[in-house]
């Protein structure tokens, strides 16, 4: 498949994968061709078996993602816009089910569509100009790509509905007090933080880093008696790998591990 709406492209090599919106006209706001390109590029980075983090941005100076495409959707019927909906929500969530951690890049606007896009990842790092709001009540409908759900889950009921049906927008600052972000840096500098935190891991064992997020992600669905079970067997199965035998004899030769995901 060829691309026209988004860019992948790979880092430190090709253990970094840098998946990038590019419909920088209309501020990469996502219609149907673009969420098919990303379903697409997502499942490309799940079979990548050499990937050891993916970072989400948008192009431009301007916008991450200013919302799903409203031009779209002006004219779509009830079922056509629930289609949509399932079409975006199945990218949010394949984004989400990605074994490696997710991190995205706000350069910009990340409105409705945009702010959903960020949620979908493990974690945001925002550029000084960010702008994060579910602004969709504007246009008479509510969130559809996970917003009410997600936001609610990372930031608490109340602040969730105030920002939802109030539209109202929040600058980078107020999103890193509401735990939306967890990191704000200077435009320039946005690009460089995200391939440095995904530097530092990829210098892990990458069986542990999957298990971590896998234990992370599905223990916050369970009650913590459960999670913790989870957590027992797959700390137990990392076990039986070859990096775990590697990290702690490198940590007691008092030298570097050298991982190799096995
Ligand atoms: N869907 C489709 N097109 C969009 C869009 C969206 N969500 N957001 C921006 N665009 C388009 C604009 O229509 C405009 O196209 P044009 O040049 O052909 O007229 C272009 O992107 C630039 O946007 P513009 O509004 O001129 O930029 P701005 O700097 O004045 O305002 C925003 C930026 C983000 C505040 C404004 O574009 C906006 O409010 N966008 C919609 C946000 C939204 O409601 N998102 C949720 C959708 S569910």
């Amino acid at each position: 498949m060829t691309y026209q709406n988004i860019i992948l492209e790979h880092a430190e090599a090709g253990q970094i994968s840098v998946l990038t919106v590019n419909r920088p006209k209309a501020l990469n706001a996502l219609n149907a061709a673009t969420l098919d390109e990303l379903a697409h590029a997502i499942a490309r980075v799940a079979e990548d078996a050499g990937a050891r983090a993916l970072l989400v941005t948008g192009a431009g100076d301007k916008a991450f993602v200013a919302g799903a495409d409203i031009s779209a959707m002006r004219p779509m019927s009830t079922l056509e816009a629930h289609a949509f909906s399932e079409k975006g929500t199945r990218v949010m969530q394949a984004i989400e089910a990605l074994p490696i951690p997710v991190i995205a890049l706000v350069n910009g606007y990340a409105l409705g569509g945009g702010c959903e896009l960020a949620l979908a990842c493990d974690w945001i790092i925002a550029s000084e100009r960010a702008l994060f709001g579910q602004p969709e009540v504007n246009l008479g409908i509510p969130p559809g790509f996970g917003g009410t759900q997600r936001l609610a889950r990372l930031i608490g009921r109340a602040r969730a509905l105030e920002l939802i049906t109030t539209a109202r927008s929040i600058k980078a600052d107020e999103a890193l007090r509401l735990g939306l972000v967890n990191h704000v840096v200077p435009g320039e500098q946005l690009m460089e933080k995200g391939l440095e935190m995904a530097r530092l891991i990829a210098a892990k064992g990458p069986i542990a880093v999957r298990v971590s997020k896998q234990a992370v992600q599905r223990g916050l669905d369970l009650d913590l008696a459960n999670g913790c079970v989870l957590e027992t067997t797959l700390f137990a199965f990392a076990f039986g790998t070859a990096d775990c035998k590697e990290g702690m004899t490198a940590f007691l030769e008092k030298r570097p591990a050298k991982f190799d995901g096995k």
